[in-house]
């Protein structure tokens, strides 16, 4: 089985969000499990060469781009700690210029520089088969950013046959991000007319919905979100075009890199730690007040959020309550970037509660792990969230997860329910999108952190969960299958 990911991002090489995060530890495991799997992404400016040894494996490989020959040339590295080739499509212009998205929010519209970015980008992956002399049965793509792909495999095959033994298999991991632009635009520069069903109601096309609709297999990142986007609340204006493919769509909660995101031998935290030795947790949050200047007590609840500031993830929620929460006796890290609002807000909130609150608008993986391994309690209270890393990350770490009860975050954790006995919970739930119910919970949280003997029970309940690629690698074989198996029959019947 031959399965090539086609993504955007790719952790640890280039990497914003979860969407990085997924890419850069799946195919890992599919791997083990024996599937020939591999990732394509741009080679962008910051890709540091070097560090992980590209290597040229092609050169010259020419598309039709505005109606001029085009030329690309394809490096060639392993992902690390695998056996997973990933290849770069190199092209200055289009590709090699900044970071991974012109925009800072990474949000799509509006900006014609992503949409040349990513349709050359899309055009020119299915133009590395025949140097590689390596035909994949499915492509996997991820996102927006490659939903034009499966199109343009469709056009393709109309002329080549061996494009129509390829699969497309479209991941949603953000219904929200879809990047519209006017369909001449695109159409120029593919020399391509832009079928009707890629347009929106908005008369653009739409890149995500051309993913839904020209892909032959769709699925996201946790059965809660493949259920909810059928809806108004939760489709994005897309719920339409998803009923009319609730069959062919599915949903696959995520895993986590088990082998990066393990506090025993983590070696972005200070102290390192497990189930057996519990107690040296407390440590790290010693450290992590430390480094936030903040006060150095244990006894003092210590919460912490890691993400993107996107209205997605709650932030407005967090403003809201924030001068009522630093009454409470607690202490706040926050770490991400974003949206300039959020930035500001959680900035305003620092200076205002310098002793209670700290807050770095930056992007830093070592950080990011000495609050996952230095907390208490992680915050999630998001609007909507397609699966979520975060919660799984911190109950690995032993801290306990407060989430709103969507997306994936109701997949993945249990709330904690008043019972002497048995207490199987692993965090904190709330239901209603509403800042009254995250202060309710967060003192609710604050009562049972006083009781060490609950809070160690759910700790440990936590870090016991598996939250390995395992299983949802195996699912992902399945639909593999399917779409060899059904693809190699159209093939032969047509
Ligand atoms: C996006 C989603 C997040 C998900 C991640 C990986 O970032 O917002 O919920 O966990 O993709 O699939």
């Amino acid at each position: 089985m031959k399965i090539l990911f086609v993504a955007s991002e790719l952790n640890p090489i280039a990497k914003i969000g979860g969407l990085a995060d997924v890419i850069g530890a799946l195919p890992k495991t599919l791997k083990k499990l024996g599937i020939d799997v591999r990732i394509a992404i741009p080679k962008y400016g910051i890709v540091d060469e070097e560090k992980y040894q590209l290597e040229k494996i092609a050169e010259g490989i020419k598309i039709n781009f505005y109606n001029k020959d085009e030329k690309f040339d394809l490096y060639q590295c392993l992902l690390p700690a695998s056996e997973v080739p990933v290849y770069f499509i190199d092209h200055q212009k289009y590709l090699g210029d900044n970071g991974i998205y012109f925009e800072k929010s990474a949000m799509p519209e509006d900006s014609l520089r992503e949409a040349k970015r990513f349709t050359f980008f899309a055009r020119s992956v299915l133009e590395i088969f025949e140097p590689l002399n390596w035909w994949p049965n499915v492509i996997h793509c991820h996102d927006w950013h490659v939903g034009i792909l499966p199109f343009l495999l469709k056009s393709l095959s109309l002329k080549d046959k061996r494009y129509k033994k390829i699969a497309a298999l479209f991941t949603v991991h953000n219904l929200e991000y879809q990047g519209h632009y006017e369909a001449k635009d695109i159409s120029e520069m593919l020399d391509l007319p832009i079928p009707e069903k890629n347009i929106d109601q908005n008369k653009k096309i739409n890149f995500l919905k051309s993913g839904l609709v020209n892909s032959d297999f769709i699925n996201t990142v946790s059965p809660n979100y493949a259920k909810e986007i059928l809806t108004k609340e939760y489709g994005a204006g897309l719920e339409d075009v998803l009923q009319k493919r609730k069959n062919e769509l599915r949903g696959i909660l995520n895993g986590i890199d088990t082998e990066i995101f393990n506090p025993e031998n983590d070696p972005k935290i200070k102290y390192n730690y497990s189930i057996k030795n519990l107690e040296i947790k407390e440590k790290n949050k010693l450290y992590l007040q430390e480094i936030c200047g903040l006060k150095q007590d244990s006894k003092i609840p210590l919460f912490g959020l890691v993400g993107r500031l996107a209205e997605q993830k709650g932030i407005d929620l967090i403003s809201e309550i924030m001068d009522e929460a630093t009454n409470l006796n607690c202490q706040m890290v926050f770490l991400g970037t974003g949206e300039s609002k959020y930035e500001n807000a959680l900035r305003g909130a620092e200076k205002k509660y310098p002793e209670k609150i700290k807050v770095f608008i930056k992007f830093d993986a070592k950080l990011a792990q000495e609050i996952y391994a230095g907390c208490d309690i992680f915050l999630m209270p998001s609007r909507f969230e397609p699966c979520g890393l975060g919660q799984m990350i911190s109950m690995r770490y032993g801290t306990i997860p407060l989430v709103r009860a969507t997306g994936g975050l109701k997949d993945s954790v249990k709330n904690f329910q008043f019972s002497i006995f048995n207490i199987q919970s692993t965090g904190f739930v709330f239901e209603k999108y509403d800042h009254r119910e995250l202060l309710k919970t967060i003192k609710k949280a604050l009562l049972i952190f006083k009781n060490k003997k609950i809070w160690r029970k759910m700790q440990i309940n936590g870090m016991s969960q598996n939250f390995s690629w395992q299983k949802s690698a195996k699912e992902y074989i399945k639909v593999y299958e399917k779409l060899k198996v059904l693809n190699n029959y159209s093939t032969l019947s047509s």
